[in-house]
């Protein structure tokens, strides 16, 4: 049975393999900040909320074991984030994965609606994203999203 807690020391090795195997961004790790799905001692998903240094709350490195994808885990671990911190909550995403996020209440953020962190995170991934698309003819972006936001 797959059971979500909060993560102790003892998951960090675990917590790091799952996002470097998502491919997902492998800085600011820390245990002390995540969630885990714990299937008998496994732990089979993860994710975590970082703070900025402008106070801005992001809900961050949500991957859940390729074999145990499509199965709700991931869902739970955004549900409970989402459940256990107040608003706003931001996020952001590879174009490709924004209509996951939508179904728990996130919308895509303009330039102007960001946080001053996440802005600055968006515009510099997206500068690069646009050097790599002119190399390879791709077309990835990044989005930021949020949840809850004041006024909204
Ligand atoms: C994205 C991820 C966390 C979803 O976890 P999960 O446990 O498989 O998700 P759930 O079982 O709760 O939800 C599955 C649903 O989400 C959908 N889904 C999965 N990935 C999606 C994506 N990238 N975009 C849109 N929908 C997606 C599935 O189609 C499925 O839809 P359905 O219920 O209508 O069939 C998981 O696929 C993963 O770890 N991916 C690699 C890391 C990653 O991209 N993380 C997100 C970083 S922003």
């Amino acid at each position: 049975m797959v059971w979500l807690r909060r993560a102790t020391a003892t998951d960090q090795a675990a917590i790091v393999a799952l996002i470097r195997a998502a491919r997902l961004n492998p800085f600011n790790l820390n245990w002390r900040r995540f969630i885990v799905a714990d299937d008998g001692g496994r732990v089979v998903g993860a994710g975590q909320v970082k703070p900025h240094g402008d106070g801005a709350r992001e809900l961050a490195s949500i991957a859940v074991a390729p074999d145990r994808q499509r199965q709700g885990i991931g869902g739970a671990i955004v549900a409970t984030i989402i459940a256990l911190e107040p608003p706003p909550l931001y996020l952001y995403c590879a174009e490709y994965n924004e209509s996951y996020y939508l179904r728990f209440g996130f919308r895509t953020l303009a330039p102007a609606e960001m946080p001053r962190s996440l802005r600055r995170i968006h515009l510099f991934a997206n500068l690069l994203f646009g050097a790599h698309n002119a190399v390879t003819g791709q077309h990835r972006r990044l989005v930021v999203m949020g949840r809850g936001l004041p006024g909204a």
